[in-house]
């Protein structure tokens, strides 16, 4: 791949006391980033995942689901758990259970515009109410000794006036890491992520800024960190059935060609992926997942559409192992390489 001269190399990041080895970051994605999905990434060679995002009012509650989305294990080590709510005190006691539990890092989820998390004053609605937001950061700065993150968006408004608000106050706050995904409330996650607004608030800040928004090629995240200043780049969507994204903008920043995977490495890694699952989950609730996550794998690749068909029936590991199997034979076979399935 040819390089445009850009000037960035691999280089690590520091956020508060903790050494991260490289600056790419796996973006929390609620009903995506659990334990099996961060472990495969950190495969690939993330410095830091990130959890989806956990409710403070659950954890208050002792919810089991919420409680559950801690789980962790030290291979996926340094990682980042979210939690998100509107309540000082709620927060400030989801950051203690959550360090307790073994996050090295807490964020903060004030960029999650879902309505119901919207309504009830938490994700992005705190980024309109700049006060309670204050409020929010200091508590749950407070409460712990861990470095502390927030995620925020634009704002409500194109312009990106009120992430720099935030953006400072968290700085002042005593936060660590600001991470901007530059869309707006009502943009959800379509249109183009304004990279100017990462790089104003780059500009702003001294604690390290983590770029987000559409980084899905492996010159991507080095492009971001060029053209914005960030410190780090945090890759969400293009990791879905393509974790290589990760492993391949290490290759562009440290000035290497990124490798496509063979696709044995495919077939393995969807395996290994499944093998976590069921182990996480146990077989039943694995393979009600894996029906959809597998395809993830395949998006593009000849026949796409009949594996797609054939997973969404599997009940057993062992029927997921061979029908990916069977897949792979079938494409290495050449049988209807011309049918290509966008
Ligand atoms: C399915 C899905 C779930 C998400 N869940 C969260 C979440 O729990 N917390 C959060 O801060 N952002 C969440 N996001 C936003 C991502 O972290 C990220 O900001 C967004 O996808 C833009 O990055 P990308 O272009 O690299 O995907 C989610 C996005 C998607 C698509």
């Amino acid at each position: 791949m040819q390089r445009t001269g850009l000037a960035i190399r691999l280089a690590d990041m520091k956020i508060g006391n903790l050494i991260l080895k490289n600056p790419l970051v796996l973006a929390p994605m609620a009903g995506v980033t659990d334990l099996p999905f961060r472990l495969m990434i950190k495969g690939m060679g993330a410095a830091l995942v990130c959890s989806e995002m956990v409710s403070a009012n659950g954890l208050f509650r002792n919810n089991r689901r919420s409680l559950e989305m801690l789980c962790s294990h030290p291979a996926e080590k340094p990682v980042s758990f979210q939690i998100f709510g509107s309540e000082p005190a709620a927060m400030a006691h989801a950051a203690a259970i959550v360090a307790e539990k073994g996050a090295d890092v807490i964020d903060i989820n004030m960029g999650c515009a879902v309505r119901k998390i919207v309504k009830n004053g938490a994700g992005v609605a705190l980024m309109e109410q700049p006060e309670q937001a204050k409020r929010v950061m200091a508590a749950v700065r407070g409460a712990t000794d861990r470095p502390v993150t927030v995620k925020i968006r634009s704002g409500f408004d194109p312009d990106g006036g009120r992430a720099l608000l935030i953006a400072r106050m968290a700085q002042d706050q005593g936060l660590d890491a600001v991470t901007v995904h530059p869309r707006t409330a009502g943009q959800g996650f379509s249109g183009r992520a304004d990279w100017s607004v990462i790089a104003r608030v780059a500009r702003a800040l001294s604690i390290p800024v983590i770029g987000n928004g559409d980084i899905v090629k492996p010159a991507d995240a080095a492009l971001m960190m060029e053209s914005t200043g960030c410190a780090g780049a945090m890759i969400g969507r293009a990791a879905w059935g393509n974790p290589w994204i990760f492993s391949q903008s290490l290759d562009f920043l440290a000035d290497l060609s990124p490798k496509e995977p063979e696709p044995t490495m495919r077939q393995e890694l969807m395996k290994a992926f499944a093998s976590d699952c069921a182990a996480h989950y146990g077989q039943t609730h694995a393979c009600r997942i894996l029906r959809s996550r597998l395809t993830w794998f395949v998006k593009g690749l000849p026949e796409a559409r009949r594996f797609r068909d054939s997973i969404t029936r599997i009940e057993t590991l062992e029927q997921a192992f061979n029908l990916v199997d069977e897949y792979f034979d079938s494409i290495a076979a050449g049988e209807g390489a011309l049918a290509k399935d966008f």
